[in-house]
């Protein structure tokens, strides 16, 4: 059994379900000690449950990340039961709607803004505020499509990740030389319900069809980045403050589509996405 993550602490925000879900079950398996959360008390609730059947030590508190003195309260649940933490992940993301920017509507783009932006401030600020007295931690932030350059019909998300990313290696600019890491993650696609469970504003249902192949092709279950971040959180990366990582590199790309054939000849796992797409009102009512 690895243990490469033996006596350490945990954080992972939006870790009921999904990569974030994966990433604890991968850290537990490695001999930390994990701290989950999300706004649902139930799926909170759930996912400690499933983890500790497993044996692992966990715990969780339902917490919006939008919110600072909640994710204070999440910090001071990880310190009063497993007395320090040493890896936080800001892992809690969310999409809008997909479509032209003024036809999304204000509420949901604001959301975004709330969870991916002010949500990754919230949880850095707080988990760099142990890490520095203490000398030592791993900071991890969620990045994602657009954390480069603009992807159309996907403002809300993509600038919150370009956002994301230029935060991060501020933070890793500014504290330089403390003894903290930290570190940019952009996991590639993964199969989660991010990926298969989307809205978009009428009309522009149809363009997502492309998805379904796309993320065959290039689409991984979360246990693949998952893997990736404990690599990420291991004393593997220690010092190496600054990093972007990324799990969908050029050349993985080019070697899915070249193998793309023989892997489809001898397994039935590569389909195409099944997915739902979810129609939302549009907010501008011309074209
Ligand atoms: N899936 C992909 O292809 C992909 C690609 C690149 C990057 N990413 C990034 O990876 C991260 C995880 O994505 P995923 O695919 O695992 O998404 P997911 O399956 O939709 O899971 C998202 C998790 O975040 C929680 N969450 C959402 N808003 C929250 C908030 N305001 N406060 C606290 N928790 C919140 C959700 O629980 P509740 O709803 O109960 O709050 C859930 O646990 C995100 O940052 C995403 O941008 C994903």
């Amino acid at each position: 059994m690895k243990t490469v993550l033996q006596n350490k602490v945990a954080v992972i925000t939006g870790g009921s379900r999904g990569l974030g879900y994966a990433i604890a079950e991968t850290y537990v398996r490695a001999g930390a000690k994990v701290v989950i959360a999300s706004r649902s008390a139930r799926s909170v609730d759930e996912a400690v449950k499933k983890l500790q059947h497993n044996g692992a030590q966990a715990a969780g508190l339902a917490c919006d990340v939008g919110d600072l003195a909640q994710v204070e309260a999440l910090a001071e649940l990880a310190i009063r039961t497993f007395g320090r933490i040493d890896i936080w992940v800001n892992n809690a993301g969310i999409s809008a709607p997909y479509g032209p920017t003024a036809h999304v509507p204000s509420a949901d783009f604001l959301n975004v803004v709330n969870t991916n932006i002010v949500g990754t401030y919230n949880g850095s600020v707080v988990a760099l505020r142990h890490f520095l007295a203490q000398k030592s931690g791993k900071l991890i932030n969620l990045l994602g499509r657009g954390d480069t350059g603009a992807v159309p019909m996907q403002n809300a998300y993509s600038s919150s990740k370009a956002w994301v990313r230029n935060f991060t290696q501020t933070l890793a600019q500014e504290y330089k030389g403390r003894g903290v890491d930290i570190f940019g993650f952009n996991p590639g696609l993964v199969r989660t319900e991010m990926l298969s469970n989307v809205q978009a504003v009428n009309g522009y249902e149809g363009r997502l069809n492309p998805l379904r192949y796309v993320a065959m092709l290039w689409g991984n279950e979360a246990d693949v980045p998952a893997e990736h971040a404990l690599w990420l959180a291991s004393p593997a990366t220690d010092g190496r403050n600054g990093l972007m990582s990324t799990v969908l590199t050029k050349r993985l790309m080019f070697s899915r589509l070249v193998t793309l054939p023989f892997q489809k000849l001898f397994s039935r796992s590569v389909q195409p996405l099944d997915l739902t797409v979810t129609s939302v009102e549009s907010a501008y009512s011309g074209d």
